[in-house]
C-alpha cells in the first residue's frame, strides 16, 4: 500500500467519518491506555489524534505501534470516527474526531529529543537555537514562518500590481554608508583586497534609477555589525523600493497604501488612514522619542517658560544655560505610588542620564521635595501647564533639549508598561516627517548624515548646507509601528553639485568623495532622474504582525545577541590552506 498522505492532519474533521485516510508526520505525543495507544499526530498544518488497537492492526502492527516515540516519522491509514462521548477536544481543529489506525508504517525513528517540541519554558535559548531545527517544530514558530511568508507574497503581489521590477542587486560589494561596521571577505585573487557585504543596495537602487528602471523592488538582506538586540539582527531583510520622478508624498502614499493593507489582510484589524504624521521636532518634544509609541498618553510637556525666573537654581540656570524644564503627568500615581516607589523613579531617571527629577505629589497640599524653593504661582503654573489633578504624580526635568526628551521618553514608555496603558491589540503607525539632514557626533566631533548622504536636503535649507548644518531639514521620513522603527526613506540628491556640496558639509575632502563614490557621482553627469524611496524592516514587520516578541522569532535561522549560529557554529575558523589562498596571516595579540 501506497505511504503517501492523502490528507493533512489538520484537515481531519467530521465531515470525513468513514472515510479512509492516509496521513504523514510526526509523533508529537504518546499515551497508553488499557492496551490502546493514542498517538498525537503532526504535520504542517496541526494535529489529530489517532488510536492503535490490539483489535484492529495484526500482532506485527501493533508491535510496530508499541516501538513509537516521540518525534518518530510515521504513515498512517485508517478509518475517520467521531471521538466517543466526552473525550472531544475543542482546542484542536480535528478535536471532534480521531483516526483508527489501520496499517502503520515507521517512515524514520528519532532519538529521544534534548526537549520536548511543545514545552520549552525552561530549556536554555542555546539549546533552542543548536537545535534550531527541532525548534520550528513548535507550532507558534511554524506559523510566525508561514506568516512571514504570506507577508512577502503580499507585498510582491501589491508592488507587481503596482509597476514594480524586482531585481537583485550584489551581495559581494564594496562599503555602502549606512552607519554600522561592514562585514568583509576578503578576495582570494586580489590579495590584500576586500569587498564588502551590502548595509543595504541603497547606491545599487539609485544606479537602477538612473538606468531608467523607474519602479524598483527588492526582499534583500542586509549585513550590519552592530551591537544588537531584540530587534536588531546582524543579517536581516529589507523590503527595499525606489522610484523615478516622485517627490516624499507620492512615496508616503503608495507605501502607506501597501502596509495598511497588508496589515488588515494579516491581523483583520482596520487600520485608521491616513497614518498620522508628525515633524522630528514636535515627536522629540511629545514623546522624547524619534520613534513614539502613540498607542498611549502621558505626553511630555514643556514648562520652561514657567520656571524660568525661579528661585530654584536648578531651574533658573538650567533656562539660562539654553536648557529647558519638561514634565509628565503620570495621573493618578501620587495617591498609587509608594514613597519608594517615587524613590525609584528618581533613580530611573538618573540612570537613564538625568542631573535629577522633580517630583510634586499633587494631594490636599502639594508634597515635593522642591516646593519650599517655588513660588506659588510657579507651582500653580507648572500644575496648569500638566493638567494637574487630586492624585496625579508630576515629573519634572531639567536638562539640555536633547537630554530631557531621552530621560522623559524612557520615563513615559517605563510608565506606560507599568500603568498597563498600552493595549497589545492596538496597531499605531505613525510616519516621522521633517527630519534633520545632519546629526552632531559627539566622538567624531563633527556631523554625520541624520540617515545617509544620499538625503536631499529641504529646498529652502539648500543655502545654509554647508554653514548651519543643524538647522537643515532633509527630505526624509520614518515610519512607526508601535513605537519601533519599521522603515525610512528619502527623497534622493540627483545632482552632482548638490551630492558634492553634501559630501563637504559631510567633511569629506573632493578627493575623498571621488575616491569612495567615484563611480556614483559619474552616473549623476549622465541624465539622473529625481528619485526617492524607502526600505521596511520585514524582521520588524512580521516581529510586529504576529505579536512576536522579537525577530528572532520570525527568522528561521537567527544569530544570537553575539552575533553567533550555534546551529551551524558560525563563524569558525578556516583551513589552513584556505588562509594560504587568501594569504592571510593573523597576530595573536
Ligand atoms: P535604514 O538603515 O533605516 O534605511 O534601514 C531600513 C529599515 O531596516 C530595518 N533595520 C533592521 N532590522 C533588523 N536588524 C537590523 N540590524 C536592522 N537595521 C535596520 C529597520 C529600518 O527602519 N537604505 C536605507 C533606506 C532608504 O533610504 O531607502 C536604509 O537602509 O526597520
Ligand atoms: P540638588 O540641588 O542636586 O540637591 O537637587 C535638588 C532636587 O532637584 C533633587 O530632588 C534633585 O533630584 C532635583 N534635580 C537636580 N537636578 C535636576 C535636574 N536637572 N532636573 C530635574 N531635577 C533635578
Amino acid at each position: 500500500m501506497s505511504w503517501k498522505r492523502t490528507h493533512h492532519c489538520g484537515t481531519i474533521s467530521k465531515e470525513l467519518v468513514g472515510q479512509t485516510v492516509t496521513l504523514n508526520g510526526w509523533v508529537n505525543r504518546r499515551r497508553d491506555l488499557g492496551g490502546l495507544i493514542f498517538i498525537d499526530l503532526r504535520d504542517r498544518s496541526g494535529l489529530v489524534q489517532i488510536v492503535c488497537s490490539p483489535e484492529t492492526l495484526t500482532a506485527d502492527q501493533y508491535r510496530r505501534a508499541e516501538k513509537l516515540r516521540q518525534e518518530f516519522v510515521l504513515s498512517v491509514t485508517g478509518i475517520v470516527q467521531p471521538r466517543p462521548e466526552g473525550q472531544t477536544n475543542p482546542e484542536l481543529a480535528s478535536g471532534e474526531v480521531e483516526v483508527q489506525v489501520q496499517s502503520l508504517q515507521i517512515l524514520a525513528e528519532s532519538k529521544t529529543p534534548p526537549f520536548h517540541i511543545d514545552r520549552v519554558e525552561d530549556v536554555d535559548d542555546s539549546l533552542l537555537l543548536k537545535y534550531r531545527y527541532l525548534n520550528l517544530r513548535q507550532k507558534h514558530l511554524q506559523d510566525a514562518i508561514i506568516t512571514r511568508h504570506r507577508i512577502v507574497h503580499f507585498v510582491r503581489n501589491f508592488l507587481d500590481s503596482r509597476g514594480f521590477l524586482e531585481i537583485e542587486t550584489p551581495m559581494l560589494t564594496k562599503s555602502t554608508p549606512e552607519g554600522a561596521r561592514d562585514y568583509v571577505v576578503p578576495s582570494r585573487i586580489h590579495t590584500g583586497k576586500f569587498y564588502a557585504l551590502p548595509q543595504s543596495p541603497q547606491l545599487f537602487k539609485q544606479l537602477l534609477m538612473i538606468a531608467g528602471f523607474e519602479r524598483y523592488y527588492q526582499i534583500a538582506r542586509c549585513f550590519r555589525d552592530e551591537d544588537l538586540r531584540a530587534d536588531r539582527q546582524p543579517e536581516f531583510t529589507q523590503i527595499d523600493v525606489e522610484m523615478s520622478f516622485v517627490d516624499a508624498d507620492d512615496i508616503m502614499q503608495i507605501m502607506e497604501e501597501m502596509i495598511v493593507n497588508l496589515t488588515e489582510t494579516i491581523t483583520g484589524k482596520r487600520i485608521k488612514t491616513p497614518i498620522p504624521r508628525i515633524s522630528y521636532q514636535e515627536a522629540m518634544l511629545r514623546y522624547g522619542s524619534d520613534r513614539p509609541d502613540t498607542r498611549f498618553g502621558l505626553e511630555i510637556v514643556e514648562v520652561t517658560d514657567a520656571v524660568a525666573e525661579s528661585e530654584f537654581k536648578v531651574f533658573a540656570a538650567t533656562v539660562a544655560g539654553g536648557g529647558v524644564v519638561r514634565g509628565i503627568n503620570a495621573k493618578g500615581c501620587g495617591a498609587k505610588f509608594s514613597r519608594r516607589e517615587i524613590d525609584e523613579l528618581v533613580k530611573m531617571a538618573t540612570d537613564f542620564g538625568a542631573k535629577g527629577l522633580v517630583w510634586f505629589n499633587i494631594d490636599e497640599t502639594i508634597k515635593s521635595p522642591v516646593a519650599k524653593f517655588l513660588s506659588e504661582s510657579e507651582i500653580q503654573a507648572i500644575c496648569d501647564k500638566l493638567g494637574a489633578e487630586q492624585g496625579d504624580l508630576l515629573l519634572l526635568v531639567a536638562d539640555a533639549p536633547a537630554a530631557a526628551a531621552e530621560v522623559l521618553g524612557r520615563l513615559r514608555l517605563h510608565l506606560g508598561s507599568k500603568l498597563e496603558l498600552i493595549d497589545p491589540d492596538r496597531f499605531d503607525f505613525l510616519w516621522v516627517v521633517d527630519w534633520p539632514l545632519f546629526e552632531y557626533n559627539e566622538e567624531e566631533g563633527r556631523y554625520t548624515a541624520a540617515h545617509h548622504p544620499f538625503t536631499a536636503p529641504h529646498d529652502d535649507d539648500v543655502a545654509i548646507l554647508t554653514t548651519d548644518q543643524q538647522n537643515v531639514r532633509a527630505k526624509a521620513y520614518d515610519l512607526v509601528l508601535n513605537g519601533v522603527e519599521l522603515g525610512g526613506g528619502s527623497v534622493r540628491i540627483s545632482n552632482k553639485d548638490l551630492q558634492m556640496k553634501m559630501f563637504k558639509a559631510l567633511g569629506f575632502t573632493p578627493e575623498e568623495a571621488h575616491d569612495k563614490f567615484g563611480f556614483f557621482l559619474e552616473a549623476f553627469e549622465y541624465g539622473a532622474p529625481p528619485h526617492g524611496g524607502i526600505a521596511f524592516g520585514l524582521d520588524r514587520l512580521v516581529m510586529l504582525l504576529t505579536g512576536s516578541s522579537s525577530i528572532r522569532d520570525v527568522i528561521a535561522f537567527p544569530k544570537t545577541t553575539s552575533a553567533l549560529d550555534l546551529m551551524v557554529n558560525a563563524p569558525s575558523e578556516i583551513s589552513e590552506q584556505q588562509l594560504k589562498e587568501l594569504k592571510l596571516n593573523f597576530k595573536t595579540h
